[in-house]
Protein backbone atom coordinates (compact mmCIF):
# COMPACT_ATOMS: atom_id res chain seq x y z
CA UNK A 1 0.00 0.00 0.00
CA UNK A 2 1.46 3.40 -0.95
CA UNK A 3 1.96 6.29 1.42
CA UNK A 4 -1.20 8.22 0.71
CA UNK A 5 -1.09 11.02 3.28
CA UNK A 6 0.22 13.06 -0.18
CA UNK A 7 -2.38 16.00 -1.00
CA UNK A 8 -2.62 15.82 -4.59
CA UNK A 9 -4.49 19.30 -5.50
CA UNK A 10 -2.60 21.08 -2.83
CA UNK A 11 0.69 20.27 -5.00
CA UNK A 12 -0.42 22.98 -6.95
CA UNK A 13 -0.94 25.40 -4.22
CA UNK A 14 1.40 28.60 -4.85
CA UNK A 15 -0.17 30.57 -0.97
CA UNK A 16 2.83 32.67 0.43
CA UNK A 17 5.12 32.47 -2.53
CA UNK A 18 6.69 35.29 -4.27
CA UNK A 19 7.12 35.07 -8.03
CA UNK A 20 8.69 37.50 -10.43
CA UNK A 21 7.74 37.21 -14.71
CA UNK A 22 9.28 39.34 -17.22
CA UNK A 23 6.78 40.40 -20.09
CA UNK A 24 4.16 40.63 -17.78
CA UNK A 25 2.84 43.43 -19.94
CA UNK A 26 1.19 41.61 -22.82
CA UNK A 27 0.45 37.95 -24.02
CA UNK A 28 1.91 34.85 -22.47
CA UNK A 29 3.71 36.72 -19.80
CA UNK A 30 0.48 38.42 -18.75
CA UNK A 31 -1.71 35.49 -18.60
CA UNK A 32 0.56 33.17 -16.50
CA UNK A 33 1.77 36.16 -14.08
CA UNK A 34 -2.28 35.87 -13.25
CA UNK A 35 -2.37 32.50 -13.43
CA UNK A 36 0.31 32.35 -10.63
CA UNK A 37 -2.15 35.08 -8.58
CA UNK A 38 -4.98 32.83 -9.21
CA UNK A 39 -3.27 29.78 -7.74
CA UNK A 40 -2.10 31.91 -4.62
CA UNK A 41 1.00 33.80 -5.08
CA UNK A 42 1.97 37.37 -5.03
CA UNK A 43 3.84 38.64 -8.26
CA UNK A 44 6.27 41.41 -9.51
CA UNK A 45 5.53 41.95 -12.70
CA UNK A 46 8.52 43.37 -14.93
CA UNK A 47 7.96 44.59 -18.42
CA UNK A 48 9.78 47.45 -20.62
CA UNK A 49 6.25 48.62 -21.85
CA UNK A 50 5.43 51.88 -21.06
CA UNK A 51 1.55 51.63 -22.26
CA UNK A 52 -0.83 50.30 -18.99
CA UNK A 53 -0.30 46.67 -20.42
CA UNK A 54 1.57 46.04 -16.56
CA UNK A 55 -1.18 48.20 -14.83
CA UNK A 56 -3.82 45.95 -16.66
CA UNK A 57 -1.75 42.66 -15.35
CA UNK A 58 -1.77 44.24 -11.72
CA UNK A 59 -5.56 45.27 -11.47
CA UNK A 60 -6.08 41.50 -12.63
CA UNK A 61 -4.01 40.11 -9.65
CA UNK A 62 -5.17 42.12 -7.11
CA UNK A 63 -8.67 41.43 -8.03
CA UNK A 64 -7.77 37.92 -7.76
CA UNK A 65 -7.46 38.78 -3.64
CA UNK A 66 -2.86 38.92 -4.21
CA UNK A 67 -0.34 41.72 -4.22
CA UNK A 68 1.37 43.03 -7.42
CA UNK A 69 4.19 45.21 -8.16
CA UNK A 70 5.03 46.91 -11.30
CA UNK A 71 8.32 47.08 -12.28
CA UNK A 72 9.08 48.95 -15.55
CA UNK A 73 12.80 47.57 -16.39
CA UNK A 74 14.22 46.38 -19.74
CA UNK A 75 15.93 42.81 -19.16
CA UNK A 76 19.21 43.34 -21.50
CA UNK A 77 20.17 45.56 -18.43
CA UNK A 78 21.92 43.85 -15.70
CA UNK A 79 21.89 46.42 -12.90
CA UNK A 80 18.02 47.10 -13.74
CA UNK A 81 16.96 43.20 -13.42
CA UNK A 82 19.26 43.32 -9.51
CA UNK A 83 17.15 46.01 -8.80
CA UNK A 84 13.76 44.79 -10.01
CA UNK A 85 14.69 41.92 -7.70
CA UNK A 86 15.78 43.57 -4.78
CA UNK A 87 12.57 45.92 -5.10
CA UNK A 88 10.37 42.69 -5.25
CA UNK A 89 11.79 41.10 -2.15
CA UNK A 90 11.70 44.42 -0.19
CA UNK A 91 7.69 44.84 -1.18
CA UNK A 92 6.46 41.78 -1.19
CA UNK A 93 9.05 38.89 0.41
CA UNK A 94 11.70 36.31 -0.51
CA UNK A 95 11.68 35.64 -4.42
CA UNK A 96 11.27 31.62 -5.21
CA UNK A 97 9.49 31.70 -8.56
CA UNK A 98 10.41 33.10 -11.77
CA UNK A 99 8.53 33.13 -15.02
CA UNK A 100 11.12 35.03 -18.15
CA UNK A 101 8.99 35.58 -21.07
CA UNK A 102 9.91 39.00 -22.06
CA UNK A 103 10.80 38.08 -25.62
CA UNK A 104 11.04 39.21 -29.40
CA UNK A 105 10.59 38.46 -32.91
CA UNK A 106 11.06 39.35 -36.42
CA UNK A 107 11.72 38.07 -39.78
CA UNK A 108 13.96 38.77 -42.53
CA UNK A 109 16.20 36.43 -45.18
CA UNK A 110 19.53 35.79 -43.74
CA UNK A 111 21.79 36.94 -46.35
CA UNK A 112 20.34 40.20 -45.90
CA UNK A 113 19.99 40.66 -42.51
CA UNK A 114 21.89 43.27 -40.96
CA UNK A 115 23.95 42.60 -38.08
CA UNK A 116 21.60 45.08 -35.85
CA UNK A 117 18.58 43.23 -36.53
CA UNK A 118 20.38 39.84 -35.49
CA UNK A 119 22.40 41.14 -31.96
CA UNK A 120 19.50 42.90 -30.71
CA UNK A 121 17.28 40.33 -30.91
CA UNK A 122 19.86 38.00 -29.18
CA UNK A 123 20.33 40.56 -26.52
CA UNK A 124 16.47 40.41 -25.43
CA UNK A 125 15.81 36.70 -26.44
CA UNK A 126 18.87 34.67 -25.10
CA UNK A 127 21.15 37.09 -22.83
CA UNK A 128 18.37 38.64 -21.29
CA UNK A 129 16.76 35.25 -20.14
CA UNK A 130 20.45 34.59 -18.82
CA UNK A 131 20.80 37.78 -16.83
CA UNK A 132 17.43 37.38 -15.68
CA UNK A 133 17.94 33.85 -14.22
CA UNK A 134 21.49 34.84 -13.28
CA UNK A 135 19.78 37.99 -11.02
CA UNK A 136 16.24 35.56 -10.21
CA UNK A 137 18.82 33.05 -8.81
CA UNK A 138 20.84 34.95 -6.60
CA UNK A 139 17.96 35.82 -4.27
CA UNK A 140 17.10 31.78 -4.74
CA UNK A 141 19.96 30.41 -3.74
CA UNK A 142 20.30 33.15 -0.25
CA UNK A 143 16.23 32.11 0.35
CA UNK A 144 16.98 27.95 0.02
CA UNK A 145 16.23 27.33 -3.83
CA UNK A 146 13.36 28.09 -6.49
CA UNK A 147 12.11 27.60 -9.55
CA UNK A 148 12.49 28.83 -12.84
CA UNK A 149 10.60 28.68 -16.14
CA UNK A 150 12.29 30.09 -19.15
CA UNK A 151 9.58 30.30 -22.24
CA UNK A 152 11.36 29.45 -25.20
CA UNK A 153 9.53 28.38 -28.32
CA UNK A 154 8.70 25.48 -30.50
CA UNK A 155 11.11 27.22 -32.84
CA UNK A 156 13.98 25.91 -30.97
CA UNK A 157 13.29 22.98 -31.77
CA UNK A 158 12.03 22.72 -35.31
CA UNK A 159 12.50 25.44 -37.96
CA UNK A 160 9.13 27.54 -38.85
CA UNK A 161 7.95 26.65 -42.38
CA UNK A 162 7.83 29.93 -44.73
CA UNK A 163 9.46 32.23 -41.87
CA UNK A 164 13.10 33.47 -42.31
CA UNK A 165 14.08 34.29 -38.45
CA UNK A 166 17.00 32.45 -38.40
CA UNK A 167 18.02 34.66 -35.53
CA UNK A 168 15.14 33.38 -33.45
CA UNK A 169 15.02 30.43 -33.89
CA UNK A 170 18.70 30.13 -32.99
CA UNK A 171 17.79 32.57 -29.92
CA UNK A 172 15.29 29.80 -28.92
CA UNK A 173 17.50 26.96 -29.53
CA UNK A 174 19.74 28.50 -27.00
CA UNK A 175 17.74 29.42 -24.67
CA UNK A 176 16.83 25.82 -24.26
CA UNK A 177 20.10 24.36 -23.83
CA UNK A 178 21.13 27.61 -21.60
CA UNK A 179 18.17 26.51 -19.14
CA UNK A 180 19.40 22.84 -19.14
CA UNK A 181 22.74 24.12 -18.25
CA UNK A 182 21.61 26.34 -15.58
CA UNK A 183 19.52 23.69 -14.53
CA UNK A 184 22.31 21.48 -13.76
CA UNK A 185 24.62 23.57 -11.99
CA UNK A 186 21.94 24.76 -9.68
CA UNK A 187 20.29 21.15 -9.22
CA UNK A 188 22.54 20.09 -6.10
CA UNK A 189 21.34 23.85 -4.61
CA UNK A 190 17.73 24.11 -4.90
CA UNK A 191 16.68 25.77 -7.86
CA UNK A 192 14.93 23.79 -10.78
CA UNK A 193 15.24 24.97 -14.30
CA UNK A 194 13.32 24.32 -17.06
CA UNK A 195 11.21 25.99 -20.20
CA UNK A 196 8.21 25.90 -21.75
CA UNK A 197 8.46 25.86 -25.58
CA UNK A 198 4.93 27.20 -26.92
CA UNK A 199 3.64 26.46 -30.78
CA UNK A 200 1.69 29.38 -32.47
CA UNK A 201 0.15 31.09 -29.79
CA UNK A 202 -2.58 34.06 -30.37
CA UNK A 203 -1.35 37.00 -28.90
CA UNK A 204 0.29 40.37 -29.86
CA UNK A 205 3.57 38.98 -30.92
CA UNK A 206 1.36 37.49 -34.14
CA UNK A 207 -0.14 40.61 -34.97
CA UNK A 208 3.03 42.08 -36.43
CA UNK A 209 2.59 42.19 -39.88
CA UNK A 210 4.33 39.32 -41.46
CA UNK A 211 2.86 37.28 -39.33
CA UNK A 212 -0.73 38.28 -39.81
CA UNK A 213 -1.55 36.51 -43.45
CA UNK A 214 -0.12 33.50 -42.11
CA UNK A 215 -2.71 32.19 -39.46
CA UNK A 216 -4.25 30.23 -41.54
CA UNK A 217 -1.54 28.54 -42.05
CA UNK A 218 -0.42 28.16 -38.48
CA UNK A 219 -3.69 26.81 -37.85
CA UNK A 220 -3.73 24.28 -40.68
CA UNK A 221 0.19 23.14 -39.98
CA UNK A 222 -0.74 22.33 -36.39
CA UNK A 223 -2.80 18.97 -35.52
CA UNK A 224 -4.90 20.17 -33.35
CA UNK A 225 -6.15 22.84 -36.48
CA UNK A 226 -5.84 25.90 -34.31
CA UNK A 227 -3.99 28.12 -32.63
CA UNK A 228 -3.18 28.19 -29.02
CA UNK A 229 -5.12 30.11 -26.63
CA UNK A 230 -2.70 32.40 -23.65
CA UNK A 231 -4.56 30.27 -21.01
CA UNK A 232 -3.00 27.15 -22.38
CA UNK A 233 0.67 27.95 -20.96
CA UNK A 234 -0.80 28.77 -17.58
CA UNK A 235 -1.25 24.83 -16.37
CA UNK A 236 2.38 23.85 -17.66
CA UNK A 237 4.06 27.35 -15.73
CA UNK A 238 1.61 26.21 -12.79
CA UNK A 239 2.76 22.93 -12.88
CA UNK A 240 6.67 23.73 -13.49
CA UNK A 241 6.79 25.61 -10.96
CA UNK A 242 4.87 24.12 -8.04
CA UNK A 243 5.68 21.41 -5.54
CA UNK A 244 4.14 18.90 -8.31
CA UNK A 245 7.05 19.05 -9.91
CA UNK A 246 9.41 18.59 -7.79
CA UNK A 247 11.46 16.23 -9.45
CA UNK A 248 11.50 17.79 -12.86
CA UNK A 249 14.37 20.09 -14.24
CA UNK A 250 16.31 20.74 -17.28
CA UNK A 251 13.39 19.67 -19.11
CA UNK A 252 11.37 21.64 -21.99
CA UNK A 253 7.84 21.04 -22.20
CA UNK A 254 6.63 21.36 -25.57
CA UNK A 255 3.12 22.53 -25.47
CA UNK A 256 2.25 23.18 -29.27
CA UNK A 257 -1.03 21.33 -30.32
CA UNK A 258 1.27 18.39 -31.40
CA UNK A 259 2.97 20.52 -33.48
CA UNK A 260 6.44 18.45 -33.30
CA UNK A 261 5.29 15.29 -33.59
CA UNK A 262 4.23 15.96 -37.57
N1 LIG B 1 3.08 34.05 -29.49
C1 LIG B 1 3.63 32.93 -29.94
O1 LIG B 1 3.16 32.29 -30.89
C2 LIG B 1 4.88 32.40 -29.26
C3 LIG B 1 5.29 31.11 -29.60
C4 LIG B 1 6.41 30.59 -28.99
C5 LIG B 1 7.11 31.34 -28.07
N2 LIG B 1 6.69 32.61 -27.77
C6 LIG B 1 7.49 33.35 -26.79
O2 LIG B 1 6.68 33.72 -25.70
C7 LIG B 1 7.22 34.89 -25.09
C8 LIG B 1 6.10 35.92 -24.93
O3 LIG B 1 5.65 36.29 -26.22
P1 LIG B 1 4.17 36.82 -26.52
O4 LIG B 1 3.68 36.08 -27.70
O5 LIG B 1 3.40 36.84 -25.28
O6 LIG B 1 4.53 38.28 -27.04
P2 LIG B 1 4.07 39.73 -26.56
O7 LIG B 1 4.72 40.67 -27.50
O8 LIG B 1 2.60 39.76 -26.37
O9 LIG B 1 4.74 39.87 -25.10
C9 LIG B 1 6.13 40.01 -24.94
C10 LIG B 1 6.36 41.03 -23.84
O10 LIG B 1 7.78 41.09 -23.60
C11 LIG B 1 8.12 42.45 -23.40
N3 LIG B 1 9.52 42.69 -23.73
C12 LIG B 1 10.11 42.60 -24.94
N4 LIG B 1 11.40 42.95 -24.85
C13 LIG B 1 11.63 43.30 -23.56
C14 LIG B 1 12.77 43.76 -22.86
N5 LIG B 1 13.94 43.96 -23.49
N6 LIG B 1 12.68 43.99 -21.54
C15 LIG B 1 11.47 43.82 -20.89
N7 LIG B 1 10.35 43.40 -21.52
C16 LIG B 1 10.43 43.14 -22.84
C17 LIG B 1 7.20 43.21 -24.34
O11 LIG B 1 7.11 44.60 -23.97
C18 LIG B 1 5.90 42.45 -24.22
O12 LIG B 1 5.06 42.98 -23.23
C19 LIG B 1 8.37 35.37 -26.00
O13 LIG B 1 9.59 34.95 -25.46
C20 LIG B 1 8.07 34.65 -27.29
O14 LIG B 1 9.24 34.48 -28.06
C21 LIG B 1 5.59 33.16 -28.33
Amino acid sequence: MPDITLNAPKLFDLRGRIAIVTGAGSGIGQRIAIGLAQCGADVALLDRRTDDGLAQTAKHIRDAGRRAIEIAADVTTKSSLADAVAQTESELGSLTLAVNAAGIANAKPAEEMEEDQYQTLMDINLKGIFLSCQAEARAMLKNGGGSIVNIASMSGVIVNRGLSQVHYNASKAGVIHMSKSLAMEWVDRGIRVNTISPGYTATPMNTRPEMVHQTKLFEEQTPMQRMANVDEMVGPAVFLLSNAASFVTGVDLLVDGGFCCW
